[in-house]
């Protein structure tokens, strides 16, 4: 299903040979333009000579109060040979800006920013938050074979990079997919940052697939956020027996994206409920908090049943304590724990989003067969950017809220 050939695979070298400030152009007249020039622009910039471009950004941490809008930012420069830089189009939000946008994640971030990026800066403001983007590439490092300019793409761009609230942003090419042919950018761009994280804990920490899910029961604690809403349908795409936990007034969006039983999280019987149920072979949990204490006793114990949360101190034990300890802090909580789990017959595992072109790839090809559509909440205009977190903020998201960042479509 992998694509042959893909840049995750052809872009090891230059990854490994890492030349930093080394970009050529491969649009245009073919000339390249090397090390800290300008990008050139294709034809489809809507202002060929200018340097700066219109972007949503933070200069400290903060509430919405940060937000600050500017026609001023720099153009986004090619400094690795794995890089395109793509024309933003339409770019999603996720909680996590909500969250960076007040500091979350800093210290971990800070470590994995571009360098060159923070030297040139002083810091790691002026910040662009916006992690998902479709939109158009415009010009190509020297070692991108698999994009062109011209090409549509979806990505979700790596918290510790700029972000897409932005006329352009730049992504390595083992960030970026060729956009499902049958969605308008504002579609797509609902799309790759809870896809990839719903990918991340069912595929790769769960192990769920379309080979092994015909006969298992999965519970949903979430179901109608970004992220439950991708989840309901890639696992029903497997094949897999869906409950679903969310709020009454979500339970028509949730069965009609495939959930086999919706159970509502406010009716005071929901634990009852779910007792009543046959036993779970896997939980996904995007809620957190009290659930870890009573949802994994619905697993079946000792038949390789696993409980995935999403909602992990992993960041903020950071954030408190440091790199180091941090990082003690979070073997040792996450080692008391899955031994805790592991005792009565559970698997207990943390997932992450994970920026990945390939692993998008093959969520286009069931987009594009139509097994997983796009829940979109609400749309909301370039200029409007704080009205959009504010919405964020208020939670009791029904699917996506996507920023129309320079969509004619
Ligand atoms: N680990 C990672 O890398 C990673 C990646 C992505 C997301 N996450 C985390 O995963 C969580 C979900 O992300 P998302 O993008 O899906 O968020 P979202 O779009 O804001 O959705 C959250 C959903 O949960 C519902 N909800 C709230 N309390 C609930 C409860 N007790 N039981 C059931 N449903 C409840 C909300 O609706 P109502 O309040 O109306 O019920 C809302 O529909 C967030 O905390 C996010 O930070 C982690």
């Amino acid at each position: 299903m992998l694509l042959k050939g893909h840049p995750a695979c052809r872009n090891v070298l230059s990854r490994l040979l890492g030349w930093p400030g080394f970009g050529m152009s491969c649009s245009g007249t073919g000339r390249g333009s090397y090390g800290w020039q300008r990008p050139r622009r294709g034809i489809h910039t809507s202002c060929p000579r200018s340097t700066m471009m219109p972007s949503w950004v933070i200069d400290h941490y903060g509430n919405n109060d940060v937000l600050r809008f500017t026609e001023t930012m720099p153009l986004p420069i090619i400094h690795y040979p794995n890089e395109v830089i793509i024309k933003v189009h339409a770019a999603g939000l996720n909680p996590i800006d909500i969250s960076m946008r007040s500091g979350y994640g800093a210290s971990a971030l800070d470590m994995k920013r571009d360098p060159i990026r923070i030297k040139t800066a002083g810091s790691e403001f002026p910040m662009t938050l916006g992690r998902d983007v479709s939109g158009v590439v415009m010009e190509c490092g020297l070692s991108v074979k698999y994009f062109r300019p011209g090409d549509e793409v979806w990505a979700a761009i790596s918290p510790w990079k700029q972000g897409t609230l932005a006329e352009f942003v730049v992504a390595s090419v083992n960030e970026v997919s060729r956009k499902p042919r049958n969605l308008s950018h504002i579609q797509a761009a609902s799309m790759p940052y809870v896809g990839l994280t719903a990918w991340s804990a069912l595929k790769d920490v769960g192990g769920l697939n379309q080979d092994n899910c015909s006969n298992k029961r999965v519970l949903i604690i979430g179901a109608s956020g970004g992220v439950g809403t991708f989840a309901i349908q890639l696992l029903k795409a497997w094949g897999a027996h869906v409950t679903a936990i969310c709020s009454q007034d979500a339970s028509a969006l949730v069965e009609r994206l495939g959930a086999d039983a919706v159970i509502d999280y406010k009716s005071g019987s929901m634990k009852e409920q779910l007792q009543k149920l046959p036993k779970f072979d896997f939980i996904l949990d995007s809620i957190g908090g009290s659930t870890e204490g009573w949802a994994p006793g619905l697993l079946n114990k000792w038949s390789g049943a696993k409980y995935i949360t999403l909602v992990t101190p992993f960041l903020v034990n950071i954030d408190r304590l440091g790199v180091a300890d941090g990082m003690i802090r979070n073997a040792m909580t996450f080692g008391a724990k899955s031994l805790k789990y592991l005792c009565t017959g559970i698997h207990y595992h943390w997932a992450f989003f994970s920026s990945n072109g390939p692993s998008l790839d093959e969520i286009a090809e069931l987009v594009d067969a139509e097994k997983i559509k796009p829940v979109i909440d609400q749309v909301f205009p370039f200029s409007d950017v704080p009205n959009a977190f504010e919405k964020m903020e208020r939670g009791h998201a029904r699917g996506k809220t996507v920023i129309n960042v320079f969509n004619k479509k």
